[in-house]
């Protein structure tokens, strides 16, 4: 939801090797089911799954240089 109580939708970017950016309101649920809230206008959420700010991408992946394949997850 907007700050107005409007939703505004959202808008994904999927990084090549990299993280999900997306703008816009939203939470990302994790598996443990909480629910991490961001009223950034861009927010990186991890696929390499290697963050140390999980579910927030801290830029590991690129000192990892891991591949992340298509589904999300990175080769080692
Ligand atoms: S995608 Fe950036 S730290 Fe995982």
């Amino acid at each position: 939801m907007g700050s107005r109580g409007v939703s505004r939708g959202v808008d994904l970017t999927v990084c090549p090797n990299g993280p999900l950016l997306i703008r816009g309101d939203l939470g990302v649920r994790t598996p443990d089911g909480e629910v991490h809230r961001t009223e950034r206008p861009v927010s990186a959420v991890c696929r390499c799954g290697k963050s140390a700010s999980l579910p927030w991408c801290d830029a590991t992946h690129q000192a990892l240089k891991t591949k992340i394949d298509e589904e999300g997850s990175a080769d080692e």
